[in-house]
């Protein structure tokens, strides 16, 4: 079994695009700079917009922490975002989900400019990502291609089963590997909480990406000999052993289901850093579109 580390595979992107920065600068121009609208303080939340900060320090972005209280209102976002939208020094901006209720999303999602959508929610990138033009690509699946590509697991041909069909993980991903394209051309099964017979349907996967939510949900019977097994999920379960009094786990029975496997991704240290590399690199092509290279 190999582990699928994104913990040195995204430190490694982290640091090729430190030099694609300083090459910029050196030509003169601006740094890149992503800006995070982060509506709350729902812990988890607060984590990934941090760590997402911190990479744009690591990697030489700007960047802008724009930070409302719970009960902002939808006239009070959609401004925010107009200004964002207009704000000609910024090349890409997060809106980070969830949203409080009284929010409308859906609404707040249309309302960013898709030139600015680094990850690639707006539904006019997702109509482009499903005719396999040319888009932002939502900044999870694009984090498991990655993870893909660099330990060079070839899917053509592969049956891949999908849990899960979010807008922002399942969705997008089982797309991307039904494409005709590198790290696509596999026989995708997509799966969600009204499939029958999941277990039998996991076990045909040579690839199976797990985004549901639940903790520890895929077990080793599930996972046929030789897998490769990518777990989406980040789960907070009590551990009263713990110093916040919770771990993280995935979607994956990890310590059962990594002897079956060929390939394993953790969590953490799995797919939730290859996806700030990823918006990274989102917001690093939308700077070169406005500096045309
Ligand atoms: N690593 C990262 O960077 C990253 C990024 C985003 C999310 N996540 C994590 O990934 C997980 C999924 O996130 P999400 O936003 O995609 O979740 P979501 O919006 O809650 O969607 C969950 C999906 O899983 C399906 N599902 C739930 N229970 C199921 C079951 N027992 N059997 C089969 N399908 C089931 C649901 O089916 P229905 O559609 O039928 O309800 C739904 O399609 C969460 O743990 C989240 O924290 C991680």
């Amino acid at each position: 079994m190999q582990l699928l580390d994104g913990k040195l595979l995204s430190a490694n992107i982290k640091k090729e695009i430190k030099i694609e920065v300083e090459n910029a600068l050196n030509k003169g121009l601006r740094r890149p700079k992503l800006a995070a609208v982060l509506v709350g303080h729902d812990p988890a939340s607060q984590s990934y917009v941090r760590s997402k900060i911190k990479s744009c320090e690591q990697t030489g972005f700007d960047s802008d922490l724009i930070s409302l209280d719970e009960d902002v209102t939808q006239e009070d976002l959609l401004q925010i975002i107009h200004r964002l939208n207009t704000d000609t020094l910024l090349d890409g901006y997060i809106v980070q989900l969830p949203l409080p209720a009284h929010i409308n999303d859906e609404e707040i999602i249309r309302a960013v400019d898709p030139a600015k959508d680094v990850d690639g929610f707006h539904p006019f990138n997702m109509g482009k990502l499903s005719l396999g033009l040319e888009t932002f690509i939502p900044a999870t699946p694009y984090g498991i291609l990655l993870m893909l590509e660099r330990y060079n697991i070839k899917t053509k041909g592969k049956i891949a089963v999908v849990l899960g069909r979010s807008n922002i993980v399942g969705t997008p991903m089982a797309l991307l590997l039904s494409r005709k394209a590198a790290y696509g051309n596999c026989t995708v099964i997509h799966t969600h909480s009204a499939t029958i017979g999941l277990t039998n349907i996991c076990k045909s996967a040579d690839i199976l990406i797990a985004a549901i939510g639940v903790p520890e949900f895929v077990k080793a019977d599930m996972v046929k000999p030789g897998a490769i097994v990518i777990d989406v999920g980040i789960n907070r379960v009590e551990d009263v052993n713990a110093k916040n009094g919770y771990r993280l786990v995935g979607d994956v029975d990890f310590e059962k289901v990594a002897p079956k496997c060929s390939f394993i991704s953790p969590v953490p240290g799995g797919v939730g850093l290859m996806t700030v590399a990823a918006l990274l690199l989102n917001t690093m092509k939308s700077y070169k579109q406005k500096h045309h290279f």
